[in-house]
């Protein structure tokens, strides 16, 4: 979604704040921006679509000549108004003094916009944001001092931001706020930056200062004040970066998702190590201060891809675990009633930990004195504050927007920790559990025996993109695995898939099939399979172009098959969500779509 880079030193800003918004690209966005403040005037160049109609835009305006030092950028992402120049940041005061950036939304801007055109106020844009700047243009007038300006119209500001604000008469420092979007401040001897997530300083500064909720800092080029909106002194440490810039490099692949995609083997492989030792599965440093005893059910709440994950896991635990596993969209959650209380357990499963429907879920569940337990890959997110237990994926940087090396991490870490408590609860007996990690233990391997194959999947792909829809059928611990391929599809495709229980098939959706309408199965050698077939047959029958993948292609009604290896079947989503990744990322090669960046689309979705 929106992206914040602030920038105050002896450098040259414009290519600064280029090479932070640049970082930030992969988290989807419509329009960019940045505002430059130490000269006659401050300086707003923008433009609609990617960075380099921005760049464009600062070469027509000598920008490279611009001895500013100190400015914002923005990358947005359409929420209120259309993705246009007006609405684009950064947005500024009547006046001109008053700049800022913001990510987040302001839900009292309707009134607030009302009241300031009572007050002569000009607005130009339809955004939200434009509010924020006018309030403070305003406060100003009164306090004549940027920080007590922004401090005072904090206090009639509704929802959620994350604000980089900067004022023509105090070119020495820029304001950065916090609340309910996150905000970092990165520190370099002689200059510091502002930004809106870790990747944007990527190789440009080793450590880091975390805002908190409520929390406004005040930067200068040698000094980082933090206080609280009552203008209290906040003692912050700042933390050291433990990322390496280079995992926001494609390293030859001609996509992130490939590239991704591509890494599975190895992050299973790590996580496997750390989890499982001497036919036991250990915590290594991770900490689950679970108390287990007390948990008499379980609801996982997510969103998208991540809910895809607690599918898997509802149908793993209920078997390993005997106990009964809800899995809520944390959209739907936040607006039902949930039954939970003390005696519940709620896992809130995000990658980016910024999704602010599951956020928002978890601040209900602490409401209801459930336990709370976060999977996360980013351990500097929001989402940690409001767990009491939080385990990392440790998957490393993800940069496509489609999610695909975070999921098998979602999927691994919920194996592990399932079998661990299982281990711990006494609910599966040593000899399961070593029978168990004899087949865990070989899905890396066998993941890279289905990517030897990618050109198989490559020229099936190339069959798919020629339909407009497609429909993906399975049952049991791989219906997840539909869904995520459907997903996965129409995410970067653009082509409009479906999933399907394969016994839901005929109850309604077989009315869709006829030669124009691809068919994906997904077949697991277990007691399911004779009805999958069944199903299969049925779609051959109204001539769907069949596609099979699973173990042995044990039928001949396939037009085409990927064969997956042999494993138990509440492991087999592991396996099988690889080939369908693999379809999506090849069909969307095919039909030339921007992979990484899919439009409409947000690496973390802010808004609820
Ligand atoms: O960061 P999160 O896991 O909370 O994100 C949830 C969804 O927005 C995300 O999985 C989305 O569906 C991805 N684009 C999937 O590829």
């Amino acid at each position: 979604m929106c992206g914040i880079v602030g920038y105050i030193g002896n450098n040259a800003v414009a290519d600064k704040l280029m090479d932070g918004l640049k970082n930030l690209e992969y988290r989807g966005y419509d329009s960019a921006g940045i505002a430059l403040n130490d000269n006659q005037k401050i300086e707003v160049f923008k433009a609609q679509g990617k960075l380099a109609n921005l760049k464009a835009v600062l070469l027509q305006n000598n920008i490279s000549q611009n001895p500013s030092h100190i400015g914002i950028g923005h990358i947005r992402w359409a929420t209120h108004g259309a993705p246009t120049v007006e609405n684009a940041h950064p947005h500024i005061s009547n006046d001109g003094n008053l700049v800022l950036v913001h990510n987040g939304i302001i839900e009292n801007y309707k009134e607030l916009r009302e009241k300031l055109e009572q007050q002569g106020v000009h607005f130009y844009s339809q955004t939200d944001t434009e509010v924020a700047v006018h309030l403070f243009a305003e406060e100003y007038k009164k306090f004549g001092s940027l920080e007590a300006a922004v401090r005072s119209g904090l206090a009639c500001l509704k929802g959620a931001f994350a604000f980089c604000i900067m004022h023509h008469n105090e070119q020495d420092k820029m304001i950065a706020v916090r609340k309910n979007a996150p905000l970092i401040i990165g520190c370099n001897q002689n200059e510091n930056y502002i930004a809106s997530d870790i990747t944007a300083l990527l190789g440009k500064v080793k450590k880091v200062i975390y805002l908190d909720d409520n929390e406004m800092a005040v930067v200068k080029k040698d000094s980082v004040i933090v206080k609280d909106i009552f203008g209290n002194i906040v003692l912050k440490k700042s933390e050291e970066i433990n990322m390496k810039a280079d995992l926001i490099d494609k390293q030859g692949y001609e996509h992130f998702m490939l590239k991704e995609i591509a890494e599975q083997p190895i992050i299973i492989r790590k996580i496997l190590q750390k989890h499982v030792q001497n036919n036991k599965i250990i915590l290594n440093e991770d900490k689950l201060n679970i108390d287990w005893k007390k948990v008499k059910d379980i609801t996982f709440v997510a969103c998208g891809t991540s809910l895809h994950a607690a599918m898997v896991a509802q149908k793993v635990w209920e078997n390993w675990l005997n106990i009964p596993v809800r899995v809520e969209a944390a959209s739907e959650f936040i607006y039902q009633k949930n039954l939970l209380n003390e005696n519940s357990l709620v896992i809130g499963i995000s990658q980016s930990g910024e999704t602010a429907d599951t956020i928002t879920a978890l601040k209900q569940a602490q409401n209801l004195n459930t336990q709370i337990l976060v999977v996360t890959n980013r351990l500097d997110s929001t989402i940690v504050r409001y767990a009491q237990s939080v385990i990392g994926l440790d998957a490393g940087v993800e940069i496509s927007v489609a999610a695909t090396k975070s999921y098998l991490a979602q999927l691994i870490t919920f194996y592990w920790v399932g079998l661990y408590v299982a281990q711990e609860q006494n609910l599966l007996s040593q000899d399961e559990i070593v029978s168990l990690l004899e087949s865990f233990e070989k899905i890396p391997e066998q993941i890279e025996e289905i990517l030897s194959h990618k050109s198989q999947i490559e020229e099936i792909a190339k069959q798919i993109k020629n339909y407009p829809s497609a429909i993906f059928i399975s049952r049991a611990f791989n219906l997840p695995t539909a869904y995520e391929g459907a997903l996965k599809l129409k995410e970067i495709s653009y082509i409009n898939a479906n999933a399907y229980p394969a016994g839901e098939l005929k109850h309604g959706p077989i009315a869709l099939l006829d030669e124009n309408m691809p068919v994906i199965a997904l077949l697991e050698q277990d007691e399911t399979y004779a009805k999958l077939i069944s199903n299969c047959e049925e779609a051959k029958a109204r001539h769907a172009f069949l596609i099979g993948i699973g173990g042995e292609k044990l039928s001949n009604i396939f037009d085409a098959f990927i064969k997956t290896p042999k494993t138990l079947s509440c492991f087999s989503p592991l396996l099988m969500c690889v080939p369908v990744q693999l379809l999506a990322y090849y069909t969307a090669k095919a039909l030339n779509r921007e992979i990484d960046q899919p439009r409409n689309l947000a690496k973390s979705v802010t808004v609820e």
